[in-house]
């Protein structure tokens, strides 16, 4: 096993728990829904990066012991996969990219229907920032961060981040992408929550601001390199390794990477800017494996 296969097998039982926890108290049918979208599992990165960021701010490195305070760290990291279940049901509805697939079962609005699926992913979002809230509660350390914890989290979601995002991805569809828009699309849609998914694992760990800073770059910068990638698979990637369908975005005209750049030319976007997710880890007090091979993880991925 890998160090990112070590650290999962680790920390993912006690993620999962977490997830499941925040969103029980959701009735019929926004719980049914939630559940059925959450529980169709995913690679959890974002929430996985929220986790290994906050080791990598402590000093010397996480040691086990303090159940409560990884207790708040998991539903602070569940948070945030619960916008990303949020962002994906969404982003598959038919307003949006209309598709029948995700993580390997029909999307949650096929099964569930678009009103329902519309208001969970509506109400997954109500659901993580309550659980910031509700994770501060028993921490005076927590607390005190918590405002920065909040607005860190809703810039990046926001209309100046992922749903920012999103808009402007469906505005460029059936356009000619040109280089700098389509990394405006690509930091906004999906760099913005993965740089904030790692400045908050720092924020919770009570680091410098520099340390905060140099994960919400590194976060950036690997969140680039993941939308690339998804470019990518989307070309070369295998539908049942993905759980998802292939060739839509070339189908639906979609600002890619390798529409723009070629397979070739993403593929090398992609390393550079891994390398400078990884320029940022250098004066992190903790322990950074975990960060540096999620790096690998990314590039190298099937799905
Ligand atoms: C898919 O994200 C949406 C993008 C931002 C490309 P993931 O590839 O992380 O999806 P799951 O959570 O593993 O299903
Ligand atoms: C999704 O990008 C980005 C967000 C959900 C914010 P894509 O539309 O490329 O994701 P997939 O390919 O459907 O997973
Ligand atoms: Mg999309
Ligand atoms: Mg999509
Ligand atoms: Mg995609």
């Amino acid at each position: 096993m890998n160090r990112v296969e070590e650290f999962v097998a680790v920390e993912r039982p006690g993620l999962e728990a977490a997830i499941r926890r925040l969103i029980e108290p959701l009735g019929p049918p926004l719980g049914s829904a939630a559940a059925y979208a959450v529980g169709a599992g995913g690679k959890r990165i974002r929430p996985l990066l929220t986790m290994a960021a906050h080791d990598a701010a402590i000093e010397g490195g996480y040691q086990a012991g303090d159940d409560d305070e990884r207790t708040r760290l998991y539903r602070v990291a569940a948070a945030v996969e619960l916008i990303h279940t949020y962002s994906l049901i969404h982003d598959d509805l038919p307003c949006m990219d209309d598709d029948a697939l995700r993580r390997g079962l029909p999307t949650t609005h096929r099964v569930y229907g678009t009103t329902v699926a519309t208001a969970t992913g509506a109400a997954l979002q109500q659901v993580a920032f309550l659980a910031l809230g509700t994770a501060a509660r028993t921490s005076p350390g927590l607390a005190a961060h918590l405002p920065l914890i909040v607005r860190r989290l809703a810039a990046a979601v926001g209309g100046e981040g992922m749903v920012g995002g999103q808009l402007l991805d469906l505005e460029a569809e059936g356009r000619a992408p040109d280089a700098a828009g389509l990394e405006a699309i690509h930091r906004a849609k999906t760099a913005a929550l993965i740089s904030a998914a790692c400045a908050l694992g720092g924020l919770v760990a009570g680091a410098t601001p520099q340390a905060v800073r140099a994960l919400g770059s590194y976060g950036a910068q690997l969140g680039l390199a993941f939308q690339m990638v998804d470019d990518l698979l989307d070309v070369t990637g295998d539908p049942s390794d993905m759980g998802k369908a292939v060739g839509v975005d070339q189908a639906r005209f979609k600002a890619t990477y390798p529409a723009v750049h070629g397979v070739d030319g993403t593929q090398e976007q992609a390393r550079l800017a891994g390398d400078s997710a990884l320029d940022e880890l250098a004066e992190l007090p903790g322990d950074q494996s975990v960060l540096v091979g999620m790096v690998d993880f990314v590039l190298d991925r099937m799905h």
